[in-house]
């Protein structure tokens, strides 16, 4: 394994020092860093914010149904924080914003073109999925919350499926070199720390900074939520974090759903 792959125990335990993170777990192998939050979160002993980087993930989940595609160079956490059941949490508004955000604003700093967002949270560079953000509720106990960050770093896509070498990228691929992925991991963790520190409840300045980075804006998209699926033009986000889709019928506020883009 390359020195920028290795993910340093050391590293790590820098972490603790610059960040508020109290508990940092690496594993070499998980099958989802996301249930394995999920299952600490129920513990005692688990002491938040809780960090849980895996070098590699065996069974990565996405949104809805899709897996997580995890090859040597990618870097897979998650990070389970405590989210007071009386601060707003709503879909996909605020922390699903805020986290895509965090990610684009960090990956602008390593990448040649800025990065992008499809809602709710994938980050995209060169109209490629670089990035992407699970973000779940513990079943026990109330007021905790799992943060589940997939980022491909230095991954060689060649490795990859089929459909992925159509529609992803690596961070190193558009900036021509390798990252390591211990700095790529601080820049990201720094920042969304930074913004969950700063969101009393309203997600207002947020959803302008999301908008500027918006890439489905003016097109033409399908949102899937479960049997139902909204048709139109997207407009965007409302000042709640729904997608608007103009439809025949009317403006649909979309909260939660898969969204292809059609044209
Ligand atoms: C998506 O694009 O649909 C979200 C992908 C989220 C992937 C990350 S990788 C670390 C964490 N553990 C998981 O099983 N999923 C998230």
């Amino acid at each position: 394994m390359s020195d920028d792959n290795r993910l340093d125990p050391a590293q790590l335990d820098l972490l603790r020092d610059c960040t508020r993170v109290r508990q940092i777990e690496l594993h070499d192998e998980l099958p989802s860093t996301n249930d394995h939050a999920l299952d600490l979160a129920s513990r005692e002993a688990t002491e938040t914010p809780c960090l849980i980087v895996a070098s590699r993930q065996t069974a990565g989940r996405g949104r809805g149904a899709n897996q997580w595609w995890s090859a040597p160079g990618a870097l897979t956490w998650s990070l389970l924080i405590d989210w007071p059941a009386n601060r707003p949490l709503g879909v996909p508004t605020p922390i699903s914003l805020l986290a895509g955000i965090a990610i684009c604003e960090a990956l602008d700093g390593l990448s040649p073109i800025p990065a992008r967002l499809k809602w709710p949270n994938d980050v995209y560079i060169a109209n490629r999925k670089v990035s992407g953000v699970l973000v779940e509720v513990p079943p026990r106990p109330a007021g905790k919350l799992v943060i589940g960050v997939g980022v491909n770093v230095n991954n060689d896509f060649n490795a990859a499926p089929d459909h992925l070498r159509q529609t992803a990228v690596a961070l190193s691929q558009v900036a021509g070199r390798a990252f390591p992925l211990s700095m790529v991991l601080r820049d990201i963790l720094g920042r969304l720390l930074m913004e969950l520190d700063s969101q009393p409840g309203g997600s207002g300045p947020l959803v302008d900074r999301w908008r500027q980075r918006c890439v489905l804006t003016g097109r033409t998209v399908e949102v899937s939520a479960g049997s139902r699926s909204t048709r139109g033009k997207c407009l965007g986000i409302d000042v709640t974090g729904a997608l608007i889709v103009r439809t025949p019928d009317g403006d649909r506020a979309c909260h939660s759903g898969i969204v292809s883009q059609i044209e």
